[in-house]
């Protein structure tokens, strides 16, 4: 079973993800670390952030392989290299290339093949698996997102920066060519506003849950 979430910045598609997958036995992919990767590699050999050739050549180059829920690139294990202010705005912008796209997009579908998958991005729903068996689309006010990130204490900006940067993240995010962050027709709307992760998390399992039984019955 295909599981696919998308949604802006900050709306707390990982954290959501990873005890979804912990409690339904799925394996948990997280796609925008591919692109952090993408960006940490770059950025690490000095690769120059204005050229798209050698962004390109740099995503061509990149070994990506998950073990236990966690991204190793060229061999090592890379997450906790992967969050910081440079990253995320480097992130953002080389998403937006469609040959980056295409050679990120190509690794997550590998990454998943024959397996029982949980993926969050921004095109998951749309362009990674628009086949996937369920669909959501995760929403939060701007305002409240920032909070979030603010609280987290991941980063020295100020609240008002993090507002500001995300606001950033969200239009590039919604203007690309290719790959653009949109909702699904047939995605479940979630807003994580007013909600505690337990209850957004109980609110994708009962989903789960509801199409595991009808595809049981269905086969009976
Ligand atoms: O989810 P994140 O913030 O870690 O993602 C990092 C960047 O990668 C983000 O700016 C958007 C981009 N991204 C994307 O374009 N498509 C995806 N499927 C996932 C992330």
């Amino acid at each position: 079973m295909i599981v696919a979430i998308d949604g802006p910045a900050g709306v707390g598609k990982s954290t959501i993800a990873k005890k979804i997958a912990k409690k339904c036995n799925f394996f948990y992919i997280n796609s925008g670390n591919f692109y952090r990767a993408v960006a940490f590699k770059h950025l690490a050999y000095n690769g120059d952030p204005k050229s798209e050739a050698e962004i390109v050549e740099t995503a061509r180059s990149c070994n990506f392989l998950i073990i236990e829920g966690k991204l190793f690139l060229d061999g090592k294990m890379v997450e906790h290299l992967l969050r910081n202010k440079e990253i995320d705005m480097a992130s953002s912008k080389f998403s937006s290339i469609v040959e980056v796209r295409n050679i990120v997009n190509e690794a997550l579908r590998s990454s998943a093949k024959s397996l029982d998958i949980i993926m969050e991005g921004r095109d998951i729903t749309t362009v990674v698996f628009p086949q996937a068996d369920l669909k959501f689309y995760f929403d939060a006010s701007v305002d409240i997102r920032a909070a979030r990130r603010f609280q987290q204490n991941e980063s020295d900006l100020s609240l008002q920066d993090l507002k500001e940067e995300i606001i950033k993240r969200d239009y590039n995010d919604r203007n690309k060519k290719f790959g653009a962050l949109k909702r699904a027709n047939d995605a479940v709307y979630i807003d994580t506003s007013y909600l505690t992760i337990d209850e957004v998390c109980d609110k994708v399992v009962q989903n789960i849950l509801g199409l595991k039984q009808s595809k049981v019955s269905g086969e009976s």
